[in-house]
């Protein structure tokens, strides 16, 4: 890895403390860091050197998946960090970090590789890309990353307007859009599964597949984040970021040894073959929901319109199930239902492929009840991919039971998503990252709902706290003769 200043906006914030340090301490002890390495913190507040490393070492001993490791690593790894108070609009203050990178590239033979970190609000992007141009930090003799974070925009029009200003400052190829979910060790193996795997390569396609489901649900309420997220519900903070990247890396076919560049290809052409939605067709194969007063892990909990910082009368989605279906040689005819949703029974992000019954041999036509065969992509609380066979068991009835294999022994210390985006985005690989033509396709593909929504033409379900959400949900999939897996 290239030798790299690493120039962190927002270092005294909350996304920081809790992801960015300990991501890259834990990079660090695995000597996946490049070799000469600098980082600088901005932010407004008025920090020295030696209290940012001091909270830098203060939130990896709070939040690194290493705990009581030897203190001196922690140390070490800090000891080069500098940290400069800057104003977002101030171009001076740009001129005094253009002067504080040069005097440490120097001081540690760096070359003048730059990875500019956006970890701010997305109003932001903009004036700091802007910024970083004008001040001539980006156009030295080396290379220049700007790495941000969702959202990227709020509809199609925003997404588009944010895109040609970054665009200004920085080319395609050095824009990182990190969408978390991609950084999941268990998104990252799904190419690798079909790949290296030719009954699972054999058997992704319309003729075995008889549909997919998509879940990530969530036991937490809107938090403290209402101000935010009663502005974006459920649709925009999951849907249209998280859940269409998973459908995307689902449905993907690579061949073996497939760059980041056929990985961008491929999942555009998904997103192009995505069936779009009529505005008046939107309630059809979209479920809305919001979370009403129930209990979750035997806990009491209010319903969201009750949660402090939501707007009276709000109409905001806590929850959404979606059919969608690809339009392509691989997948016609076969349904992904995707559905995401906060104050759900149990915290579970899962991908679940049911096979067709191919056809019926006296086995499974004796015994009607021969369970599907699945294959269960598990990313949290626990990771694990499960294969679901049926075998007759040892009664001697005859009767057919499902078996399972497990192909991921759990057990394995695997990283954080922000350690592998970290790394890939040091290393320049976008494979795991969202590419613009993804993010726009998947705004359009979107912005029918939004307007459903906006126009009302979606009716708001209420679902309890601490369920898997309205029954319309379920009903989505039992009028095509299936039922959500594994709701207990
Ligand atoms: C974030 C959303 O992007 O993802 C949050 O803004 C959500 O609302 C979170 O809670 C879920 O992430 P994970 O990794 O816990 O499934």
């Amino acid at each position: 890895m290239e030798p790299t200043t690493f120039v962190l906006f927002g270092a005294t914030g909350d996304l920081a403390k809790r992801k960015i340090y300990p991501a890259l301490f834990n990079l660090f002890l695995d000597e996946k860091l490049p070799s000469s390495f600098s980082l600088i913190g901005l932010g407004r507040r008025e920090w020295t050197d030696a209290s940012f490393r001091a909270n830098v070492e203060q939130s990896i001993r709070e939040f690194s998946r290493r705990q009581g490791k030897d203190p001196s690593f922690v140390k070490q790894f800090v000891e080069t960090f500098k940290y400069s108070v800057l104003d977002i609009g101030r171009q001076e203050d740009y001129v005094k970090l253009k002067h504080l990178i040069e005097q440490r590239e120097e001081e540690l033979h760096l070359p003048p590789n730059r990875l500019f970190y956006l970890s701010v609000g997305p109003e932001h992007f903009q004036p700091i890309a802007a910024n970083i141009q004008e001040s001539g930090l980006g156009s030295a003799n080396g290379w220049k990353r700007l790495v941000i974070e969702k959202p990227f925009g709020h509809d199609l029009q925003s997404a588009r307007v944010l895109n040609e200003k970054l665009s200004q400052a920085f080319t395609e190829n050095e824009i990182f859009r990190i969408d978390h979910y991609l950084g999941k060790p268990m998104v990252q193996k799904l190419e690798a599964l079909q790949q290296n795997n030719p009954v699972i390569q054999g058997l992704w396609n319309n003729r075995h597949i008889a549909n997919v489901q998509i879940t990530a649900n969530e036991t937490v309420g809107v938090e403290e984040r209402a101000g935010y997220y009663d502005h974006v519900g459920a649709l925009r903070d999951m849907f249209q970021n998280h859940m269409l990247q998973l459908l995307m890396m689902t449905a993907i076919q690579l061949p073996r040894e497939s760059g980041f560049d056929e990985v961008q290809v491929k999942k555009k052409r998904i997103m192009e073959a995505l069936e779009p939605l009529l505005k008046q067709d939107v309630a059809a194969s979209v479920i809305r929901g919001q979370y009403a007063a129930g209990s979750v892990k035997g806990e009491p909990v209010r319903g969201y319109v009750d949660e402090p910082g939501v707007a009276a009368g709000t109409m905001n989605d806590t929850f959404i199930a979606a059919k969608l279906q690809i339009d392509d040689y691989f997948w016609r005819g076969v349904p992904f239902y995707i559905r995401t949703g906060k104050r759900m029974k149990e915290k579970s992000t899962r991908i679940v492929i049911e096979f067709k019954e191919q056809f019926t041999t006296s086995l499974t036509e004796k015994k009607d009840h021969a369970e599907a065969n699945l294959l269960v992509i598990e990313m949290s609380p626990n990771e694990s991919i499960t294969l679901q066979l049926n075998a007759k068991d040892g009664s001697g009835t005859g009767a057919v039971k499902p078996v399972h294999i497990d192909i991921h022994p759990a057990g394995e210390q695997l990283p954080e998503a922000y350690e592998n985006l970290i790394r890939d985005a040091l290393a320049g690989d976008s494979t795991f990252f969202a590419h613009w033509d993804e993010v726009e396709l998947a705004w359009a593909w979107a912005q029918p709902i939004l307007e459903a929504f906006e126009e009302n033409l979606v009716p708001l379900h209420l679902y309890e706290a601490g369920t898997y959400g309205p029954s319309e949900s379920d009903e989505l999939l039992a009028q095509d003769g299936f039922h959500w897996w594994f709701d207990a």
